[in-house]
């Protein structure tokens, strides 16, 4: 019976392949799968919950939608938090947390609209158990979430706990690791599909720790990617271990080895380091080849064109290292030395150098091959003097960004006139 009201949140712009993935997971389609802004609503079953918790890679959480109704004030939250029957989900032993999110919300604050709504939860199990729940907000056994509109306000009940781009293979981070959720977001915009008719090999060469090729190792030897973690609704009433550990079962006899080759690389051997620990983590150290290298001088890891997949350098927190690093570092130099002097010099450190060698590189010796880069830069087919022959936005948390494509064709068929800017539209999504 699909009794739940069931909403995946997701980032912008993914709601489309996260309503793919949900349909995959769970067969649901029709009016029970209904894509929303941010995110992908169904009517589904508690065993879809437990499901869409172990196999969605682009959901943020899975919640179960337990009440939704205008309001005007807090007064309007306490009666709707009231009308939940909480006892079935769970016992006044167990603790709880209240989290707020709104989008233009009315109400002056927040947090007292988070605190009548724990009032209404606690006076609930006090009036039929004797018993008040205690509140807990840094460990909670469970947690409800409130969201606010203009006039409506759901309640949920959140079946996940931490965060489902939380694959519990993490341990070492890069310096601006990419969300798990992310990099399963770019992948399934490139529509790269290891399980295809002619799957092609994937290549990060700025791989950092490793997220895009661990998330993609995974999808190819079928790992679901929350078999190494704990979900919130393992401390719920509905919650029962045989039905969880058969599901579990059957996503672990699924694993199979990859079908395809995956390679990433660094110029920071550290890095390397981390993603090859990271990707023992996620069991799929079989799966990936990781080296150091500069990405200016890295030849294709394989003879047969495949998918670039990667989010490059950006900004000075995470600037291009390597020949361009150093090009950049020297001309710092230079700079310095001149402004000690009293002479000023012309820089840019945009990047721009970098990029434009990047693209002369790959023209050169990745003919054949796509090129999907995900930056929040959208003068990048500029810089790299490339015409992109997709622009897919993405938000990465607050950030807009674009995941471009290049088609890397022999000569200069898509390249862009030097100086020509970036495309002010987007399209092809
Ligand atoms: C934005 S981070 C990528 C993060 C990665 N996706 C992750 O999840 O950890 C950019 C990466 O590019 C690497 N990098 C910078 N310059 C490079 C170069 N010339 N060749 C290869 N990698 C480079 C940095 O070391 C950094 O790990």
């Amino acid at each position: 019976m699909n009794a739940l009201q069931i909403f995946l949140p997701c980032a912008a712009g993914v709601e489309g392949f996260l309503a793919d993935e949900a349909h995959r997971a769970t067969g649901l389609a029709g009016n029970d799968l209904l894509t929303g802004r941010g995110g992908v609503l169904l009517r589904a079953s508690w065993r879809d919950a437990l499901l869409l918790n172990l196999h969605s890679r682009l959901a943020q959480r899975v919640l179960v939608q337990l009440a939704l109704r205008p309001y005007r004030s807090e007064n309007d939250l306490y009666e709707l938090a009231s009308s939940v029957a909480w006892e079935i989900w769970f016992t006044p032993r167990q603790s709880f947390k209240v989290e707020v999110t709104a989008q233009h919300s009315p109400l002056k604050s927040l947090n007292f609209a988070a605190l009548r709504v724990k009032d209404a939860v606690a006076d609930r199990f006090r009036a039929k158990s004797g018993v008040r729940p205690d509140v807990n907000t840094q460990w909670p056994d469970v947690r409800i979430h409130l969201h606010l509109t203009t006039d409506e306000a759901t309640v949920y009940i959140d079946t996940s706990g931490e965060p489902l781009f939380k694959r519990g293979w993490r341990e070492d981070k890069g310096d601006a690791p990419l969300k798990e959720t992310l990099a399963a977001a770019m992948i399934a915009a490139s529509g790269w599909d290891p399980h295809g008719e002619d799957p092609v090999p994937l290549y990060d060469p700025c791989c950092g720790s490793g997220t895009v090729v661990i998330e993609a190792a995974q999808i190819a030897c079928r790992i679901a990617p929350g078999l190494r973690r704990r979900f919130a609704f393992e401390k719920l009433l509905p919650y029962q271990a045989h039905v969880w550990n058969a599901i579990k079962n059957e996503a672990t006899s699924a694993i199979q080895a990859s079908p395809v080759s995956i390679f990433g690389s660094d110029v920071s051997h550290r890095m390397v380091d981390f993603a090859q620990r990271n990707a023992e983590r996620a069991g799929v150290a079989q799966a990936v080849q990781l080296r150091g290298g500069d990405a200016l001088q890295r030849m294709p890891p394989c003879d047969s064109p495949g998918l670039m997949l990667l989010n490059p350098p950006y900004g000075e927190r995470i600037a291009a290292a390597g020949t361009a690093g150093q090009n950049a570092s020297e001309r710092a130099t230079l700079r310095a030395q001149g402004a000690a002097q009293g002479r000023e010099t012309a820089h840019t450190d945009d990047g721009g150098e970098f990029f434009s060698q990047l693209a002369a590189h790959w023209k050169k010796h990745y003919t054949g091959w796509s090129a999907w880069m995900l930056t929040p830069d959208l003068k990048l087919p500029g810089k790299m003097r490339l015409k992109e022959s997709r622009r897919v936005p993405l938000w990465n948390g607050p950030i807009e960004c674009r995941l471009f494509r290049f088609d890397l064709v022999r000569g200069s068929a898509r390249a862009r006139p030097q100086g020509s800017a970036a495309e002010p539209s987007d399209g092809g999504t």
